[in-house]
Formats: structure tokens, sequence, C-alpha cells
């Protein structure tokens, strides 16, 4: 029976196992997700751990998806210039092997949601931080060829935009005066986390039908896709972003494609 894991800390709220377990079941394959709780000073020990244990593949979270990258013995393109990992694959010879989903697990969100017709030069990206960086990347290789970032530390956007040689980097205050300007616009800082950095910025300006995407999943509807909605976008919640990413675990660990489409549907209580 092959073994699957992720190791995070907090770890308890993960929807992961329940996601995997189902998929291995709806797919008979003989195989289980566990939970486990890494704090991350036992990091180095617990990846060692897996080795000898045995297990098939992992995925990994906050805290641990840079500090993971020197204790993996290969690393996919697209992790190493994400710096961070959020998959890893034991290969036929024991190696492991880290890649990095998450980006082009919202990639694949937006598209199954929305089509891939529409623009690819007018998208705002809100945020400057880890999982900012793994969209950013994502997107670019997706074909996005024109990304305006907009962060509260400027210089956080600013160093984003060289690093993918590409785009433009302005204010929060900057992108709640040009918001008409964006087909898509996605959230991707901490608010909706707390109640008191509920929105990174007023959605005065905000056209009907824009594209609007948030990568927090719970709540699923957060504040700002809650005023985002009222003003008639288009919404994209995170529940998406989160069920391909696994989707992709999935296809590097067994080969085969699990059922997103009802697994989105289960999660978002539909
Ligand atoms: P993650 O890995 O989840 O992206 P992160 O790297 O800490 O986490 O990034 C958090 C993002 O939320 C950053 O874009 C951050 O802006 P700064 O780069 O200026 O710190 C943004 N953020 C967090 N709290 C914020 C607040 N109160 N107002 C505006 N932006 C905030």
């Amino acid at each position: 029976k092959k073994w699957f894991a992720v190791i995070g800390d907090p770890i308890a709220h993960s929807k992961s196992p329940q996601m995997h377990n189902t998929w291995f079941a709806e797919l008979n394959i003989n195989a289980t997700y566990i939970p486990i709780h890494v704090q991350a000073q036992d990091l180095s020990r617990a990846v060692e751990s897996l080795r000898l244990l045995g297990a098939s593949g992992f995925n990994v979270t906050i805290p641990h998806k840079e500090a993971i990258l020197p204790l993996l013995d290969e690393l996919d393109p697209m992790a190493q210039r994400m710096g961070a990992v959020n998959t890893v694959v034991r290969l036929a010879d024991g190696r492991f092997k880290g890649y990095n989903t998450d980006g082009v697990g919202f990639v694949r969100s937006l598209e199954a949601q929305i089509g891939t017709t529409h623009r690819k030069d007018a998208v705002l990206l809100i945020g400057a931080g880890g999982a900012a960086r793994g969209i950013a990347f994502a997107m670019q290789q997706a074909g996005y060829d024109h990304i305006t970032i907009c962060n509260r530390t400027v210089a956080r956007a600013e160093a984003l935009v060289q690093e993918l040689n590409m785009g433009t980097a302005i204010s929060l205050q900057q992108a709640e005066l040009d918001l008409a300007n964006y087909n898509i616009v996605i959230q991707v800082t901490s608010a909706g986390l707390n109640q008191n950095f509920a929105l990174p910025f007023a959605l005065t300006h905000l056209q009907r039908g824009t594209v609007v995407a948030d990568i927090v999943y719970n709540p699923l509807i957060t504040p700002f896709l809650a005023e985002a909605k009222h003003k008639e976008a288009t919404i994209v919640t995170g529940v998406g972003m989160f069920v391909h990413q696994g989707a992709i675990a999935f296809e590097h660990w067994l080969q085969q494609q699990p059922d997103t489409n009802l697994m989105i549907a289960t999660i978002s209580g539909n």
C-alpha cells in the first residue's frame, strides 16, 4: 500500500487528507494520505523519516515551503525559480524531487472557470509575497504577457517585476484609481484572514464583469470577493486553486487525473 502525507504547522485544519483520500477511493487506488504536524526545528528530521518510512510523496505547507528546498535531491525548474516547494515526489530510484503546483493550480482554476480566450495583458495582482510570486511565475509561463503588481510595500512589487522581467509595479493607491483598466484582478495578500484588514483597497472603480479572484478559501467568500460580487464582477474563489494544486500533485504521484469539479463543489458546500 502506498502512503502520502502533508507536513505543516499548524496542520489539523488541512483539507488535503480528505481530498486525496476521496480521490484514492474514487479511483480505486490502494493508498492513504495523512496529516503530520512538523514544527520548523524538526523539518530536516521529518524529511529523513519520510524517506526511511517510504512515503511515496508528500505535500509541504506553511511554514516549510521555502525551508525544504535544501533537503531535497532534485528540483523542478519552476519550483527552483519560485524558491518554494509544495509537492514532493519519490522518484523510482528513491530520490525526493520537489515541485510547486500552487501557481499552476491557480491558472488552471482560473481558466477552468473563465476559459482561455480573454486578454492576457490586463491582469492586476494585489500582493507581492510568496503566494503572489508563485502565481506571477505560473501566469507568465501560461502566456500572460503583462502583469501589473501592486503592493503595500511597492519595493517588493518592483523586485518581483524585475525577477519576472515583465510587468509594472504600482502602489495600492494607484491600483485603486486604475481599477477599471484590468480585466482580471487577483487578490493575494493576507486580506480577509483577519478582521482588521478586510480589503487592500476600496473597489469603487471596479467595472461590471471584471474577473476577481481570491486565493483564500476559508472563508469561501472573502470580504474582497463579497464586495466584488456586489459590484457584479465574476468571482473566482480560492477553492479551485486548492483543488487544482492537489490534482496536479496527484498526477505527479500517480499519473492519473482525479475529478476536480466534484471536489470543488463538495468543498464549496454545493
Ligand atoms: P504569503 O506567502 O501568503 O504571500 P507573505 O509573503 O507574508 O505571505 O505576503 C503577504 C502579502 O500580504 C504581502 O503582499 C503583504 O504586503 P507587504 O509586502 O507590504 O508586507 C500583504 N499584506 C499583509 N498585511 C497587509 C496589510 N495590512 N495591508 C496591505 N497588505 C498587507
